[in-house]
Parts: structure tokens; C-alpha cells; sequence
């Protein structure tokens, strides 16, 4: 049996969803179509539940998880929540778990996946704000704790740089892989220490903490050092390694948490701090 919301209901009404039994014999998998399972919940309407709503989806050519959630929501329930923008890979917005992984909607084409149905959730180790929608308040506040941008003392926080500050080829390579982070979250969402600890700064700001504190223009290092070097810091990292593994821009997160717990003991030393 196949489940096919018809009528979402109104934030305000706070009532469960009605849904309407497909007959048997139209879940029989068709060539032309998918069956897309999506997470459905809201957390402010009291009645609702966490549960998983089928909808079929034409198949097309070049057809990504993005494209059959807009689907649906045009053409079956425009209730349906989740995030998107450039629908190009760019603005890191459309975050969500396909088939169990973390993965970008608008990159994932559905014929890629093998599966005949696609299961679509929101990302782990974020809150729900509503179905495949969750909150990215603590990612961007570990994020900015991090500072992340040049820190120049001559200038001060804030101020512009007057001159051009120069650097070398290999000065540049140091960090220039961590600049393709487009701040899409799935590192965190694939992190276990995430899920543990909500205070631990996470793969993508720790990352960050490094690309900026390895820049020879940088010399802000002592206004990150303590954030860094905190209990919920880079020490926290158990090497697991997942961070890494589900980055859609070629990143390596945990590579970067590791040079960053080297960093951050070289500078011990040399400061016998
Ligand atoms: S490091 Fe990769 S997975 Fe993590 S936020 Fe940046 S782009 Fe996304
Ligand atoms: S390497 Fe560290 S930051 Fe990356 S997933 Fe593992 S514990 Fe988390
Ligand atoms: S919609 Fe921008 S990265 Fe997917």
C-alpha cells in the first residue's frame, strides 16, 4: 500500500494529516515512475507524528531527489518543507539524508541511487523544523565562534586591509581545499561526536579553524587558539572519519581536524603555553 497525502493541514489547525490508500496494484514498480518515501513532520502541530508518506513521481532523465520533492510538492502537496536555492551545488542549502546518507537533493539523481524507492529525510544530528527542513542555528554559531576570516593586527578586527598581502603558491595550496566548503552541514550530520556532545564545534568549523589559522595573511590565531583548543574543540575528535567520506565538494574535513590538533600542539610547545 502506498500512502498519498492529499490534504495538508493548516499549521494553526494542529491536526495529523489525512491520507488516501493508493489501490495495491499501482505500487507495482513502474519503469516511468519512482516511489518517493519522505519524512513528514511538524513539530508545533501537537497531534503530529514522525512518519514516512509514499508518493509516485514521473521519472525523467537527469531526474535529482531535488527535482521529485519539487514535483511533488507542485503537483501533490505543497505542504511538503525543505530547503534549496541554487539547485546547482553552490549554496549548500539542500542537505538531507538520501537513502540513509547525507547528501546534497539537488546532486543526487535518482537513477544513480539503483533504488527503486528513494527514502528522503531531514539531516541527522539537527533539530526538525518541519519534514525534511531542520534548523542550522548551532552549525552557524560553531561556525562564526571559529571567526572565520583574516584577522590582521595592524588593522584590527573588522578593518580594511590597505595593502596587498602576498603569498606563495605552496602558502597557498596549505589551505586552498578547505575554501570549497559551501557550509552544507553533511560533514556534521555524518559526525558521531556531533550527535554526542551539541557543543562540539563539529568537522566543518574545526575545518575552518584550520584554513584560516595555516593562512600565512593571518594573525589572528591567539583569538581562535581558546575556542579550538576548548573541550568541545578538536581534541574532541575521535578520528571516526565520516565528516570526510559524505563531503560533496571533494573537502576533507577530518583531515583538516587532524591538522588543526597538530597546530594547535606546535604552538603549545613553542609558546610553552
Ligand atoms: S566540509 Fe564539505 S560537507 Fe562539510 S560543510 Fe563544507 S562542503 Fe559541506
Ligand atoms: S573525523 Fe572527527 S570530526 Fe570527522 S566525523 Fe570523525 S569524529 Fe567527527
Ligand atoms: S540547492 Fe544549492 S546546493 Fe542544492
Amino acid at each position: 500500500m502506498v500512502l498519498t497525502l492529499r490534504e495538508p493541514p493548516e499549521e494553526k489547525e494542529e491536526t495529523v494529516v489525512k491520507v488516501e490508500i493508493v489501490p495495491e496494484q499501482q505500487t507495482v514498480t513502474n519503469p516511468q515512475t519512482i516511489l518517493l518515501r519522505v519524512f513528514r513532520y511538524n513539530p508545533k502541530a501537537k497531534r503530529d507524528e514522525p512518519r514516512m508518506v509514499t508518493y509516485r513521481v514521473p521519472m525523467s532523465k537527469g531526474l535529482t531527489v531535488l527535482d521529485a520533492l519539487l514535483w511533488v510538492k507542485e503537483n501533490v502537496d505543497n505542504g511538503l518543507s525543505f530547503r534549496y536555492s541554487c539547485r546547482m551545488g553552490i549554496c549548500g542549502s539542500c542537505g538531507m539524508l538520501i537513502n540513509g546518507k547525507p547528501s546534497l537533493g539537488c546532486e543526487t539523481q535518482v537513477a544513480e541511487l539503483g533504488t527503486d524507492v528513494v527514502e528522503v529525510g531531514p539531516l541527522t544530528n539537527y533539530d526538525v523544523i518541519r519534514d525534511v527542513a531542520t534548523d542550522f542555528t548551532d552549525f552557524f554559531s560553531h561556525h562564526s565562534k571559529i571567526k572565520p576570516y583574516l584577522i590582521r593586527k595592524e588593522n584590527g578586527e573588522g578593518t580594511r586591509i590597505e595593502r596587498e598581502l602576498l603569498q606563495t603558491e605552496e602558502q597557498k595550496l596549505e589551505f586552498y581545499q578547505f575554501t570549497m566548503c559551501i557550509m552544507c552541514g553533511l560533514c556534521d550530520a555524518a559526525c558521531p561526536i556531533v550527535g554526542m556532545d551539541k557543543d562540539f564545534l563539529g568537522p566543518q568549523a574545526l575545518a575552518q579553524a584550520y584554513r584560516f589559522g595555516i593562512d600565512s595573511r593571518d594573525q589572528g590565531w591567539p583569538e581562535r587558539a581558546e575556542v579550538v583548543d576548548s573541550p568541545h574543540g578538536c581534541f574532541r575528535c575521535e578520528l571516526a572519519g565520516s565528516c570526510s567520506a559524505v563531503c560533496p565538494k571533494g573537502v576533507d574535513p577530518g583531515l583538516g581536524v587532524q591538522l588543526l590538533k597538530r597546530q594547535v600542539l606546535r604552538r603549545k610547545v613553542a609558546h610553552r603555553v
